[in-house]
Parts: C-alpha cells; sequence; structure tokens
C-alpha cells in the first residue's frame, strides 16, 4: 500500500527518535519516498543526516530555511505528502499541534497538509496519563487524526507502563491496512440517517424515541473509514459529529425528508438508520398551550415515509431500510423490503436485551432483495457496522455468498 506514496515522517525530541530511524529505513524498503521533518529537540537526539541517509533525501527542521526561492518550503511539503507520520510524537508536539500552533517547520506544515495524519506517542506512562495529553489527543482525534496506540514495557526513563512508541513494523503495518480499507468504497458517495426525530406539539412539548444514534453513527464512522465521501443526517442526539463526515443536522421526519430526498439523486448508497416518527401532532403551537381540567387529544398526522418515497424513485443507488421490530422479525423485515423496494434491510429484535434502542451493542438480521439471509449476533455497534457493510458491499457487487 506504501509503495510510491510520497510519506512525510515527523520526527520530534524524545529518546524514541532513534526508533524513526528504522522506520525510514522500512517505509524506503516498501517503496514509498520518504522526507523527514524534525524539530529542534529532535535533532538532539539523532543527526538530520542520519536521517537523510536512510531516506536519501533532505531533511527538513528550520521554517525559515528556504532553499528554492520558487517554492515556500512548507507549503510544497504539505502539498507534497500523500501520508503524514508523526513518530515519534512527543507531549510536546501533541499539545502544540492540538491548540494550532505553527512555530516550526513540523507544526506549520500539519496545518497546511490536507493528507491524512498518523500519530504514533512515545512519552513516560505519567505524562501519557496527564488530563492535559489526553485532552489534547481527544482535540486531535476531532481532526480526523489517527493514532497508533504506544505499546506497554519498560521505557528509557526506568518506568514500566504504557508509553512507548510501537514497533516500527507494526507502525507500517497499521498505516497500510487503513490505507488499504480506504480504498474499499473510495469514489462512493454514501449518505446515512441517524437518530430519533422530534416532533413539537407546542414551545414546551414534543414527540420522540428512545433512539440514540449511535447504530446509524457506527455505520457512518465505518462508511468513512472504508473511504467513502459521507453525509449524515442526524435527529438530536448526544454524540460527537464525527470527523471527516458531513454533518446535516434535523429535527423533525420533514425536515430529515428534506435533506435526504434533496441529496439522494448525487448518493450511491443510502442507509436508513434513523428512528423517524410515523406520526406529527396535526396542529403545532408556538406557545405554551394551557392546562385545563379533564384530558386532552392530540390529532396526529402521517409523516412523510422517506425511505418509501427514495425507493419509488431510486435509480442505481443501493437503498437500506432498517426494522425496529418486536416479533415476526423475518416476516416484517421481508414484507418493507419488498413494499418500499429496497436493497436491503436490517432487522433488530428490540425486544432482545442488549439489542436495538440505546445500548451499545445490537443483534440484527440481513435480508437482501438478492435472497440473501443473514444473522449477526450480538455485538458492539462498530462491530455490526462493520459486518452490515461487508454484507452490502457483496451484494452490491453481486458477489453470490
Ligand atoms: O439509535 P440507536 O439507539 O443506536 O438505535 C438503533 C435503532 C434501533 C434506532 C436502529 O437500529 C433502527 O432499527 N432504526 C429504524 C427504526 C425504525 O424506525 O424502524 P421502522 O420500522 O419504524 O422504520 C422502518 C424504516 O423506514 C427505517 O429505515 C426508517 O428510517 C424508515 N422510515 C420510517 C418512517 C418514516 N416516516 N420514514 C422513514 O424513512
Amino acid at each position: 500500500m506504501l509503495k510510491n506514496k510520497n510519506v512525510l515522517l515527523g520526527v520530534s525530541g524524545g529518546i524514541a527518535a532513534y526508533k524513526a530511524c528504522a522506520l525510514t529505513s522500512k517505509l524506503v524498503q516498501q517503496g514509498a519516498e520518504v522526507k523527514v521533518v524534525m524539530t529542534e529537540g529532535a535533532t538532539q537526539f539523532v543527526n538530520p543526516l542520519t536521517f537523510q541517509a536512510l531516506s536519501r533525501n533532505p531533511v527538513y527542521t528550520n521554517a525559515f530555511d528556504e532553499k528554492n526561492p520558487e517554492k515556500i518550503a512548507h507549503i510544497d511539503l504539505a502539498d507534497w505528502a500523500d501520508i503524514v507520520i508523526l513518530a515519534p510524537a512527543t507531549a510536546h508536539l501533541l499539545g502544540r499541534v492540538a491548540n494550532g500552533l505553527a512555530d516550526d517547520m513540523l507544526t506549520t506544515i500539519l496545518l497546511a497538509t490536507t493528507a491524512p495524519v498518523y500519530v504514533a506517542p512515545a512519552m513516560n506512562v505519567h505524562m501519557y496519563d496527564h488530563p492535559a495529553v489526553k485532552e489534547n489527543l481527544k482535540t486531535l482525534e476531532t481532526y480526523d487524526y489517527r493514532f497508533i496506540e504506544p505499546g506497554n514495557g519498560y521505557l528509557a526513563c526506568g518506568y514500566v507502563g504504557k508509553g512507548r512508541l510501537e514497533e516500527p513494523e507494526n507502525i507500517i503495518d497499521v498505516i497500510a491496512t487503513r490505507e488499504s480499507k480506504q480504498q474499499t468504497l473510495r469514489g462512493k458517495k454514501v449518505l446515512v440517517t441517524a437518530g430519533p426525530t422530534v416532533e413539537v406539539i407546542d414551545a414546551v412539548r414534543f414527540f420522540t424515541n428512545h433512539s440514540s444514534g449511535k447504530m446509524g453513527y457506527a455505520i457512518a464512522t465505518e462508511a468513512r473509514d472504508l473511504g467513502a465521501d459521507v453525509t449524515l443526517v442526524s435527529g438530536p442526539v448526544q454524540l460527537d459529529p464525527i470527523p471527516g463526515v458531513e454533518m446535516v443536522p434535523v429535527q423533525s421526519a420533514k425536515e430529515m425528508f428534506e435533506a435526504v430526498v434533496s441529496r439522494f439523486e448525487q448518493q450511491d448508497m443510502i442507509i436508513k438508520a434513523a428512528a423517524v416518527a410515523d406520526y406529527r401532532p396535526k396542529q403545532q403551537f408556538s406557545n405554551k398551550m394551557k392546562k385545563k381540567d379533564g384530558d386532552l387529544s392530540i390529532e396526529l398526522e402521517r409523516t412523510e415515509d422517506i425511505l418509501k418515497t427514495i425507493g419509488e424513485k431510486k435509480q442505481t443507488q443501493y437503498l437500506v431500510g432498517f426494522a425496529a421490530e418486536t416479533d415476526h422479525l423475518l416476516d416484517y423485515g421481508q414484507e418493507k423490503l419488498t413494499r418500499k423496494n429496497l436493497d436491503a434491510v436490517v432487522i433488530n429484535d428490540i425486544s432482545e436485551e442488549n439489542s436495538g434502542f440505546k445500548s451499545d451493542t445490537n443483534a440484527v438480521h440481513v435480508l437482501t432483495k438478492s435472497g440473501k439471509s443473514k444473522a449477526i449476533p450480538l455485538q458492539t455497534k462498530q462491530e455490526i457496522a462493520s459486518q452490515l457493510w461487508s454484507v452490502f458491499i457483496e451484494d452490491q457487487k453481486g458477489d453470490p455468498s
């Protein structure tokens, strides 16, 4: 996967900088074109000449060392990189990048590049555990930085624990696996819906349901990791936006309908995991309704059936619906598959413990128009999402398995 790729290796000032030499050599052996950028601290541990000899390219240490007047070096390097690796990434480097600082060659390139950035931290076990470092790692995750966790073991400072730079061959393995996975849906546009809808009664009251959005977010995250260009239309949930995914927040079934139908034609695949209200109050009040003696009836009207609408319109799109059922799972699922003109339906047994709404786990059964039937037993929603994508991709390709 790394053959002929332009890899920019950022080395910061920790004792693990010596392992970055082996990493450079292994990347070159894999056929990658490697350019090394060192922080000033890194040059205290390893002489730039070592990296120059291993990479057979000049090594960059100073943002003001502009050798070619026709180019601006940090922008040129930022654009040149297909992949950026930070190894080792010290606590100081993480802090600078998480706060958007650009005070040397490496951090300036990091702000300017649009290439995927892989971060392999290395530091003392207590430093790695410090809330400031954890917070910086969390921030970088929201920028879609990908982490290669440090290993456990003997640290140069004498401690034993988590903080060792991952071994160079494992760093390459993680990157190659991730980059190869990203080819699966490269160039495909995928729209996912997730979460509940909220149907307003008056200024303070509304109808909604128990959907947390976890299943739909897991499906969108997996689609992103498979390399798709993902749009997530989401009802109100307590989950963080997914880095690298276009987020379209909506409230009501009507808003979700408009968001999905207006984007539907540009999509290759649409996965509707949202729990959309089937009814909304016929009348909605902008003021708070006054409490009165006696009962109150609220007249409900049907919402737009989004799935059915796009099922009728669809031409080449692969369309997946979800079904939340308590009984006759396969019969009701099959009925939805046919009636809504779907390519696949994912049936949740919401009467099962730890399955369906809100939980971190799920158990589902997928039926496809082409006749496949697959039960996926209880596991995390992320694992379910990964298995579901395997089914959809094989099915779309016409694979008989
Ligand atoms: O969000 P979580 O807490 O993780 O829970 C996940 C989930 C249980 C919500 C999810 O896995 C799921 O099953 N989603 C669909 C739930 C549902 O509303 O099922 P349904 O049988 O009412 O609807 C069937 C399909 O039609 C769904 O794809 C739904 O998005 C779609 N629909 C429904 C009504 C409507 N007006 N328009 C629609 O498009």
